[in-house]
């Protein structure tokens, strides 16, 4: 199976790329499971649905959140209208919606996704995201209930994203991080056979801080003063993520490649 993940989409630009680039991507790398990080979509923070809509009408298989889960007050009742978003697994336990859903993918496959978030370095702590994910993990083994399973870590620290990737390593397919809105450069396949990248990093304009317009950022990095409120910045968008193929009989991964396209990033594609 084809799968491609997409990291954080940051505000219009990164929406306006995955709407006019998706559909062609989609086409050209045949793809059969498109997952995209849709945490900051709207504005930079949260998502609305008339939003989650338009990245799912664009090819988006499954939209997947993180700890701007619900900062667009929408999304709480749109979540619970629209399976194909996910929000943490370990989001407190009174939030709607779900962590972790078996998609239908073409050919009759199936495909897990879930997300958790981590710990370390979080402004709030949920509870413990490992023991979310051996349960799920558990429930879907590959090469049984499902054919592929993605894993999406959203937190900061590339430490605790590393130890998600060997604690899933031969029981998901892909372990992919999100919310640093930078991409590292450790694309790999694990010894069991999952594929991993401690971070996508964002579909934004890099010219930026972290997707946001540089102005407010420098200023209360140097003056340590804010001045206006933070607002994305609406350059040209790198789509940036990681494409996996795995095998649909045993869900191990036989190809990773890191994906960067367009904008101010460096661009890199999956061999043809
Ligand atoms: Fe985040
Ligand atoms: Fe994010």
């Amino acid at each position: 199976m084809k799968l491609l993940f997409l990291g954080d989409v940051m505000g219009r630009a990164g929406r306006t790329a995955i709407i006019q680039r998706l559909p062609h991507l989609r086409k050209d790398w045949r793809l059969d499971f498109v997952v995209v990080n849709a945490e900051n979509a709207s504005n930079g923070t949260g998502v609305t649905g008339a939003h989650a809509k338009a990245l799912l009408d664009a090819g988006a298989d499954c939209l997947t959140l993180g700890d701007h889960a619900f900062d667009q007050k929408d999304m709480l009742q749109f979540i619970q209208t629209e399976p194909r978003v996910l929000r943490p697994l370990n989001y407190a336990t009174t939030a709607p919606g779900k962590g972790a859903r078996v998609f239908d993918a073409p050919g009759g496959r199936r495909v897990l996704v879930a997300q958790v978030l981590g710990q370390v370095f979080m402004r709030r702590t949920f509870s413990d995201p490992f023991s979310a994910v051996d349960k799920v993990l558990r429930a879907h083994p590959l090469g049984g209930l499902v054919n592929a399973s993605l894993i999406d870590m959203h937190c900061e620290a590339t430490s605790e994203k590393m130890g998600m990737g060997h604690y899933c390593d031969g029981r998901a397919s892909v372990v992919v991080g999100s919310h640093t809105h930078v991409p590292t450069a450790d694309a790999m396949i694990l010894p069991g056979g999952t594929a991993y990248l401690s971070d996508a990093g964002m579909c934004g304009d890099y010219d930026s801080v972290i997707g946001m317009d540089k102005a407010e950022p420098l200023r209360r990095f140097v003056t340590g003063m804010a001045k206006a409120r933070f607002s994305p910045a609406l350059g040209e968008a790198t789509l940036c993520g990681l494409y996996v193929e795995t095998d649909d009989r045993t869900g191990k991964a036989l190809h990773v490649s890191m994906f960067r396209d367009g904008g101010l990033l460096e661009n890199s594609w999956p061999a043809a």
